[in-house]
């Protein structure tokens, strides 16, 4: 107990400096990929087609703007180096769930990816989480175990909200509440191609979020919704520009396309729209919150721990 408080207050201590009322207390630090051997290999989401091959200029690109675009919100990139093998490494958000905070100060869960054609990646994500002190959990390897994939998971008001269904198996929630002592919520996605929570759902601040109620059945839109107090709900069609596929730093949404009527929205709310186009990155099915993964999402702080 006098543990946890000690955390809780370490957290509050640093927050203050640099979130602003009302904002994110997380999203100001991520992890990315160097997009060395960004390659369409495979086709494991609808939008995939090995014959449509992305321009690695373009895409080096691309990669670089979104690293800019957080630094000139004021967040900050870490940068791993991509594995040859594994064309998709470069969507990070899926590399694993990393929390500060916690009893023994980092850890992270590893995914367990649905596809084996991205396993590869977990071995990569062990050696970078290790060498920087995180304890580890993993739910299950080489297709034994439940799959989890961290693209599917935001901490939201003090619980964790979990998406399963095309990737992550709703299992793995039991495990995430267990091996973390969190509150999760889990959200069955239904539609083929928000097959990542992170496609239909983007925290925008400490009460709004975009959210797309036609990625989940009936019950889940529901239940999203109701976690939500101000949600900026996206029909179908606005969400398949991606556009709740976005990285927000205190009052900046970074994004790789807005429909209008969700500028309006977000701006009305007092947010700063910039747009970095990801053309290549679409062609494997991600856009800029699967490009990069937030490490400073913070157990007794963003997630209370029961
Ligand atoms: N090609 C990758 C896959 O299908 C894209 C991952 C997108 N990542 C995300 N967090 N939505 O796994």
């Amino acid at each position: 107990m006098s543990d946890n408080q000690a955390i809780i207050g370490t957290g509050c201590v640093e927050t203050k400096s640099r979130v602003r009322a009302g904002e994110l207390a997380w999203g100001g630090e991520y992890l990315m990929v160097e997009p060395e051997h960004f390659r369409v290999d495979y086709a494991i989401n609808p939008y995939m087609d090995p014959r449509d091959q992305p321009d690695p200029a373009a895409t080096r690109d691309q990669w670089s703007a979104i690293a800019e675009a957080i630094g000139a919100a004021g967040g900050r990139v870490e940068v791993l180096g991509q594995r040859p093998d594994a064309p998709d490494m470069v969507y990070a958000m899926n590399l694993g769930l990393p929390f500060m905070g916690g009893p023994t100060g980092r850890l992270a869960v590893l995914s367990h990816m649905r596809f084996p054609e991205r396993r590869m990646e977990t071995e990569s994500a062990h050696a970078w989480f290790a060498d920087r002190g995180y304890t580890l959990h993993r739910f299950g390897s080489d297709g034994v175990g439940a799959h989890f994939e961290a693209g599917d998971a935001f901490a939201w008001r003090g619980e964790l909200v979990v998406g399963y269904g095309p990737r992550t198996e709703r299992l793995a929630l039991k495990h995430l509440a267990h091996e973390l002592d969190i509150t999760v919520r889990g959200v069955r996605i239904t539609h083929p191609g928000m097959y990542h929570l992170d496609l239909a759902f983007c925290p925008l601040d400490e009460t709004r979020a975009m959210v797309c109620p036609d990625a989940f059945d009936a019950a889940s839109a529901r239940t999203l919704l109701g976690l939500v107090p101000d949600p900026l709900v996206l029909t179908e069609a606005e969400a398949m520009t991606f556009c709740a596929n976005s990285v927000v730093v205190g009052r900046t949404v970074i994004m790789p396309a807005c429909p209008d009527r969700v500028r309006g929205q977000l701006e009305d709310w007092g947010f700063e729209v910039v747009i970095v186009g990801v053309s290549e990155f679409l062609k494997g099915g991600g856009a800029i919150r699967c490009l990069t993964n937030p490490l400073d999402v913070t157990l007794g702080r963003d997630l209370r721990t029961r």
